[in-house]
């Protein structure tokens, strides 16, 4: 079956892309990485995709003159490389409602938090202050409010007794590398549609770490 093209966009480190990256290398994942796209020309997620073939492309937000100026930049490179849905991967930059709509139900993120918790940043620091013993993370189809849209998939790990901000994100990312790859390829292969705001999946088995929704 044909894979559907995909484009990550990244603003550092680039883990996440990094677990994309890895995980299309199987035969039977249903996509195919066509561009990382970051804005700033420093990411070192960007050294990651040139090393295992990639094109990258840097789009550098202080180039332009107000947000719909570099969403419009980054919207045509996008374009060159046809991909049909864009993979946020630590991507810092605010997108705009013009941006949002136009890749509407194609455009997904991942958050470190099991949201509606917790949207925003330093969600380590204040999921400890908050004293809750279940976080994880959040994978989501975009929408204009920051941190919101319909959920694909959740994992959870534990908060445990000593954990630092830092031992807990590094809890959480071991778990986002995990489920980022499957809400893709649930979303490339059609498994996971939105349908009235709700994400509608169409599996059989979840894996046994990720939390899905179990009412679809
Ligand atoms: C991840 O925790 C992701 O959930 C958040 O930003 C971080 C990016 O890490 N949006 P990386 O660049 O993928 O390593």
């Amino acid at each position: 079956m044909a894979k559907t093209k995909i484009a990550v966009l990244i603003s550092g480190r680039g883990s996440n892309m990094q677990a994309l990256l890895e995980a299309a290398k199987d035969e039977a994942f249903p996509a195919e990485i066509v561009v990382v796209a970051s804005n700033r020309p420093d990411a070192p997620g960007l050294a990651v995709a040139e090393a295992a073939g990639i094109a990258t492309e840097v789009i550098d937000h202080r180039d332009y003159d107000g947000r719909e100026a570099f969403e419009e930049a980054l919207d045509s490179t996008l374009k060159m490389y046809g991909p049909r849905i864009v993979c946020l991967a630590g991507f810092m930059r605010i997108l705009t409602p013009w941006f949002t709509e136009r890749w509407r139900d194609l455009l997904i993120n991942i958050h470190p938090s099991l949201l509606p918790a917790f949207k925003g940043l330093h969600t380590h620091e204040r999921a400890l202050e908050a004293g809750v013993r279940i976080h994880g993370c959040t994978v989501h189809y975009v929408r204009p409010e920051m941190d919101d849209g319909p959920i694909i998939g959740q994992a959870a790990v534990p908060v445990l007794p000593g954990d630092t901000p830092d031992t807990l994100a590094a809890r959480v990312l071991e778990a986002e590398h995990k489920l980022y790859p499957q809400c893709v390829a649930l979303a490339c292969s059609g498994k996971a549609r939105v349908a009235g705001e709700r994400v509608r999946l169409q599996v059989r088995e979840f894996g046994a770490e990720l939390l899905m929704n179990p009412h679809d």
